[in-house]
C-alpha cells in the first residue's frame, strides 16, 4: 500500500490523488451575483448536503492552485450573501465544464456557455432554467480554510426554496432516481452518469438490529467464496435459525446433493455449501443462505 503524508506533497499532487480517491462528487453550478448587479455562474464539486433541518448545502470555491487568487463566486457570496445552486443533469454537462472556463470577473457565465436566466423567487442570482432541481439560498457563512494555494473556503448556504422539473417525479410526486439523470465529477477529467442500469440498492440495516458478521461461524467469516458484500447481508439478519430448521435445510435437494457427494471431504463440502449460500444471496434469499453458511460450520 502507498500512504503518504499530506504534509510533504505538494498542492496539485494531494489535488490529484484526493480528487480520483474523494469521487464522485455532486456538482454544485452555483449562480451568485455581485453588488453591482454582475451575475456570475460556476460549477463546484466540492459540494454537499450538509443537512434538512435547517436545509443547508455547503460548497467550496478554493484559492486555485496556480496562483492563490480567489474565485468570481467567493467575492460575490462575501458582497451579496445569496446563491441558487443548480444541480446538472447528463444534457447539461459540457456547457457546465465551458461555464468553468476563467471568463473575466463580470463576464456572466450565463451568456457564455449558452444556459437560460429564470428569475429566483427569494434571492437576487438567476436559475439555471435548464437544471433539473434548482435551490434559492441565502449564504448564512463563509468560513476560509487557509491561505495557500489550493484552500477551500466553505460557502454555507440555507436552502429556502426548491425547484423541480415535473418530468423527473414519480406517481407519487418524488424525485425518480432513475429519470434525474445525474452527473459527478471525479478525479481529472473524469465524470460518471447515474443511470438506471448503474443503480442500486442497499436495504437499510434492521432497526431491530442485526445480528452481525462476528454471529457467523469463523468459517464464514474467512470463507474464500462469500465475500465482504455476502457476509454483511447475513450479518444484516435478525437471528440465528434454530438447530431444527437448520437440519430441514439439510434434506432439501441441492443441500442433500452436496452433503451427498462430500461424504469425507470437508473441504469441498464447506466450499460446496458456501457457492450455494452465494446462489441463495443473488437470489435475495439470505434466510436460506444463512442455514446453509450454518450447516457447512456443523
Ligand atoms: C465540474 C467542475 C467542478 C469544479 N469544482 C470546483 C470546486 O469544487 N472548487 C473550485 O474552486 N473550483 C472548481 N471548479 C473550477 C471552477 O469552476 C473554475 O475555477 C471557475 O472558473 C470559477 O469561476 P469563478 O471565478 O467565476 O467563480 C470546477 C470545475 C468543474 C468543471
Amino acid at each position: 500500500m502507498l500512504s503518504l503524508d499530506a504534509g510533504t506533497l505538494g498542492p496539485a499532487a494531494l489535488q490529484n490523488y484526493l480528487q480520483y480517491a474523494v469521487a464522485p462528487r455532486p456538482i454544485c453550478f452555483a449562480s451568485t451575483i455581485d453588488a453591482a448587479g454582475n451575475v456570475n455562474l460556476s460549477p463546484f464539486s466540492f459540494f454537499n448536503l450538509f443537512g434538512t433541518n435547517p436545509p443547508v448545502c455547503v460548497f467550496s470555491p478554493a484559492r486555485r492552485v496556480r496562483d492563490n487568487t480567489i474565485k468570481h463566486t467567493l467575492e460575490n457570496v462575501l458582497e451579496v450573501a445569496e446563491c441558487v445552486i443548480n444541480i446538472v443533469d447528463y444534457a447539461m454537462v459540457q456547457q457546465t465544464s465551458l461555464a468553468s472556463t476563467e471568463y473575466a470577473r463580470g463576464v456572466n457565465e450565463f451568456v457564455k456557455a449558452g444556459f437560460t436566466m429564470l428569475p429566483s423567487d427569494v434571492v437576487t442570482p438567476p436559475r439555471v432554467a435548464e437544471a433539473p432541481v434548482q435551490l434559492e439560498c441565502l449564504v448564512t457563512q463563509v468560513l476560509p480554510l487557509g491561505e495557500n494555494n489550493g484552500a477551500g473556503n466553505l460557502v454555507i448556504a440555507e436552502i429556502k426554496r426548491i425547484h423541480i422539473r415535473e418530468e423527473i417525479l414519480d406517481n407519487e410526486g418524488k424525485i425518480d432516481q432513475a429519470k434525474i439523470d445525474l452527473v459527478a465529477r471525479l478525479g481529472g477529467d473524469w465524470y460518471c452518469r447515474i443511470t438506471a442500469d448503474n443503480l442500486f440498492k442497499v436495504p437499510k440495516p434492521l432497526t431491530t438490529m442485526g445480528i452481525g458478521v462476528d454471529a457467523l461461524p469463523a468459517a464464514a467469516r474467512t470463507s474464500h467464496v462469500l465475500t465482504g458484500n455476502d457476509l454483511g447481508l447475513l450479518g444484516n439478519l435478525a437471528k440465528i435459525p434454530d438447530d431444527e430448521t437448520i437440519e430441514a435445510m439439510a434434506r432439501r435437494e441441492e443441500v442433500k446433493d452436496i452433503l451427498d457427494a462430500t461424504i469425507g471431504d470437508p473441504a469441498n463440502r464447506e466450499r460446496e455449501l458456501h457457492e450455494l449460500a452465494r446462489i441463495y444471496l443473488q437470489g435475495g434469499q439470505a434466510e436460506e443462505a444463512l442455514k446453509v453458511v450454518l450447516l457447512a460450520a456443523i
